[in-house]
């Protein structure tokens, strides 16, 4: 599992001390930073999703699976929205086997960065859009499990896989039906993230879940927004950063340089991808109340 050691400055590439997966970052910022590494090891993580994701299928049939999800996120961005990504068992494993360890990584590292997203720890992660559950749970993994956990998702698939990592990572952590537009009581002191998921949403959904989220960070509750980097996936992009930094939150752009367990090595070469280096951005609303 993770632990964290503080460190003095956070400095451009610095290589975290990860026992048998070092990671660079290339991305610096100043002031105050911790390090975390784990204990128990991101390859034994993956190793159980492969078990759990390749007892019904094989390689092959997965690289497919994981080309033909890839192209829905980058060229058929349409079909997302009515759910085309998770549309079938190969794509579901392939999301969740594949995309799910990156994100985890992803935020991992942002997290990281954003010391005050860790210091103090929030008190519970609210992760809409949630997925497989890997975002939020790596921001209670990299709070030392100190924050509950609630995964809400749309897809029943999604919902089962969250219950699961969260089990599996030892959080305490919760899953549930739902959708993003509906966000629970949260209170100051607590967390919400959307990661990679806005983009998914109609115009007017989106609209609706970003006043949301600006309006809880204003009352305190620490906010995290996660998107690629390419322009054309959030032509919302700009406005929405400009509004956090009016909201004294930040807009940042990250650069990861990883080295990827082997099972996730081959699956990007066979699928015609490279993931050296992981590449995100954020809006941070720090959870202060103006
Ligand atoms: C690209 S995945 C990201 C998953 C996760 N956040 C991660 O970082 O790995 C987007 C997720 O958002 C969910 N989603 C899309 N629209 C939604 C909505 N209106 N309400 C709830 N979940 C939604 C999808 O079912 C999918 O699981």
């Amino acid at each position: 599992m993770w632990s964290c050691v503080p460190a003095n400055r956070w400095r451009k590439n610095v290589v975290l001390p990860d026992a048998g997966n070092p990671i660079r970052i290339t991305h610096s910022i100043g002031g105050a930073a911790r390090y975390c590494h784990l204990t128990m090891t991101f390859e034994e993580w993956v190793a159980a999703l492969e078990q759990r994701h390749l007892a019904n299928l094989r390689l092959p049939e997965l690289t497919r699976a994981l080309r033909a999800l890839s192209s829905a996120y980058v060229e058929r961005r349409h079909t997302v929205g009515r759910g085309g990504p998770l549309d079938s068992a190969g794509k579901r494993a392939a999301f969740a086997l594949f995309y799910a360890p990156l994100h985890f990584l992803t935020v991992t590292y942002v997290i990281q960065a954003l010391d005050d997203a860790v210091m103090p720890p929030p008190s519970s992660v609210l992760d809409i859009g949630c997925g497989s559950g890997a975002a939020g749970a790596a921001w209670a993994v990299a709070s030392e499990r100190t924050p509950t956990v609630l995964g809400i998702d749309r897809h029943p698939w999604a919902v089962d896989e969250a219950r699961w990592t969260y089990r599996m990572l030892k959080l305490k952590g919760s899953a549930r039906q739902g959708d993003v537009t509906r966000l629970p009581r949260l209170d100051s002191g607590s967390a919400v993230m959307a990661a990679y998921v806005l983009n998914e949403l109609s115009v007017d959904t989106r609209i609706r879940v970003l006043e949301q989220l600006f309006a809880v960070g204003a009352q305190g509750v620490r906010v995290l927004i996660l998107e690629p980097i390419a322009r054309a996936v959030a032509p919302w992009w700009d406005d929405a950063a400009s509004h956090a930094a009016e909201q004294g939150g930040r807009a940042d752009q990250w650069r990861f340089r990883a080295s990827l367990p082997p099972l996730l090595q081959t699956l990007d070469k066979a699928a015609g991808l490279n993931h050296r280096e992981l590449t995100v951005r954020s809006i941070w609303l720090p959870g202060r109340a103006a």
